[in-house]
């Protein structure tokens, strides 16, 4: 499919068709009546503007756009850049979020790791500070950009305080989500504990408050925020009595996205699909402090504390459909995850906002 864009003026009333192929826009005709344009073009998706339109937009309006929603979190950022990290992506890469759990200094336009991103990859990023609940936000966007696919991280996780505002969490992860996706084919992908960063260290999981997940807890006794990790249990039937839990590379997942919109294209797909994105494997608890305490040569003092209401001993995921469905596996080691964490974290010890 090409994409077109019919211009015409109120003063010398001329009928023009772009059509851009790639980043390129053409003329390929002009000077005729607007219809019999439209029928000449029947293979080329055509949008019809006012030829004041400022032009540079052109290319913004037309070329296919994939929208993140949350592309400013953790996951959602690098995915982002492994989408602009691939050369042959030619699609405008547009991000919403409401910056409920991810920094923009003041003053500034766009969040912290998009512009680390954008000067990384020297690609620009169209940013909107928009809610998902937001359905005159949404449409405005997406009758801005040609969006081809959603991939969707907007949404509040932490575990605790969804137990304390259950609402809270509906309205926003479920309602959201049925409001974006009302009309779209949908791949789920799931998965469990991502973590690691991107190997420049540029970008990586920067929690508000206490963390919730492991990964950054541990980063952050070992940099010197936080005195010592909490050990919930030691009494589970597992390697040595900690729980035990999939943990991936935050870059493998982002590619897994990366992967999962190429079926998309594959003709006859349809209808709801969910896939586990993880390694199969599953470390314990006290594995994963000694693989972090080798990566980064800091000692990591630990106190073992009573179970966790709700925390199962072990689970990891069933990766045989992602390997089948995507043609995805994820490729990084326990080792690479911890180092990559580290260098992020002691590059930037205070998170995104003070580094
Ligand atoms: N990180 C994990 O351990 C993990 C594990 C499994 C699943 N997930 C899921 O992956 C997704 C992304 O997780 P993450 O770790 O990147 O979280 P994150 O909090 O870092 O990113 C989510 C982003 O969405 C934004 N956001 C939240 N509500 C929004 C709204 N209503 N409108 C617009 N923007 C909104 C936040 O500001 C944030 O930037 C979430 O759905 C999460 O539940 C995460």
């Amino acid at each position: 499919m090409s994409y077109g864009i019919l211009l015409w003026g109120n003063a010398a009333d001329i009928d023009i068709i772009f059509v851009l192929q790639k980043k390129a826009a053409r003329a390929i005709y002009k000077m005729g009546p607007r219809e019999s344009l439209r029928d000449k073009f029947k293979d080329v998706k055509i949008m019809t503007v006012y030829s004041q339109y400022i032009f540079e937009n052109l290319i913004t309006i037309m070329a296919p756009a994939i929208l993140v929603t949350g592309g400013a979190g953790y996951v959602g950022s690098h995915t982002v850049m492994a989408l602009l990290e691939r050369p042959e992506n030619d699609h405008e890469i547009v991000v919403i979020d409401n910056l409920v759990n991810a920094f923009r200094a003041v003053g500034e336009k766009k969040p912290e790791p998009l512009k680390r991103i954008e000067e990384m990859t020297g690609r620009n990023i169209h940013f909107y500070d928009v809610d998902i609940r937001d359905q005159d936000g949404l449409n405005r966007i997406f009758e801005n950009h040609s969006i081809q696919c959603v991939i969707h991280f907007a949404a509040l996780k932490a575990v605790g305080e969804s137990v304390q505002k259950p609402l809270e969490y509906y309205q926003a992860n479920i309602a959201g989500t049925c409001t974006l996706f009302e009309k779209w084919m949908v791949i789920s992908l799931r998965y469990f504990n991502p973590v690691g960063a991107h190997r420049s260290g540029r970008i990586g999981e920067d929690p508000s408050g206490l963390p919730n997940n492991l990964m950054p807890f541990i980063s952050q006794v070992a940099v010197g925020r936080l005195k010592e990790l909490m050990v919930f249990g030691n009494d589970y039937p597992t390697v040595d009595g900690t729980g035990v839990r999939d943990y991936i590379h935050v870059q493998d997942l982002a590619e897994g996205h990366v992967k999962a919109i190429r079926l998309f294209q594959q003709p006859g797909f349809s209808g709801f699909h969910a896939v586990n994105l993880g390694t199969g494997t599953g470390y314990s608890v006290l594995q994963m402090v000694k693989a972090f305490e080798k990566a980064s040569g800091r000692n990591i003092p630990y106190k073992i504390v009573g179970r966790r209401a709700g925390d199962i001993a072990a689970n990891y995921a069933d990766v045989s459909l992602s390997h089948r469905l995507l043609g995805w596996r994820a490729t990084r080691t326990l080792d690479d995850m911890c180092q990559d964490t580290w260098r992020w974290q002691s590059a930037n010890p205070e998170g995104f906002q003070k580094s």
